[in-house]
């Protein structure tokens, strides 16, 4: 880590990114961000927070942060833990799942979902795999 991957085909509807990995004993926390090539925007970052038990997902478009989303039931995260992430990108919002149970929706802020090239993970977690179709 940090991890840039390239895809070859955007993003779009119907896409799915699975990461796979083990959050860290000493964990804080890590990202995993969805971008367009060569910007600085990004349309959706999920920062799972572990020692602060939020799950932050937001948008960084016109050089600024935007409003953060943090409502869960339950924060699916805890130091140790295998997990695997399902990142469905729908035509109206992305559906996330942690560990075979969907757990929010984040509505796209960033349109153009066909630009959408990049997945960018970093933080406090050994990466095992990451896949997308
Ligand atoms: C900030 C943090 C950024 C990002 C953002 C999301 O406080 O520094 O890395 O997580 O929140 O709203």
């Amino acid at each position: 880590l940090p991890y840039v991957g390239r895809l070859h085909n955007p993003l779009g509807p119907g896409r799915t990114v699975v990461v796979k990995g083990e959050v860290n004993q000493k964990a804080k926390s890590f990202k995993i961000d969805l971008k367009p090539s060569d910007s600085n925007i990004i349309a959706l970052h999920l920062n799972p927070r572990i020692k602060s038990q939020v799950f932050v997902r937001n948008s960084y478009l016109y050089e600024s942060w935007g409003e953060e989303e943090r409502g869960l039931p339950d924060f699916p995260f805890s130091p140790g833990m295998y997990f695997e992430m399902i990142i469905y990108c729908g035509s109206h919002e992305y559906k996330v799942a942690v560990n075979g149970v969907h757990i929010l929706d984040y509505k796209h802020r960033f349109k153009n979902l066909s630009e959408i090239k990049v997945l960018e993970i970093n933080g406090n977690i050994q990466l095992l795999d990451v896949r997308s179709w």
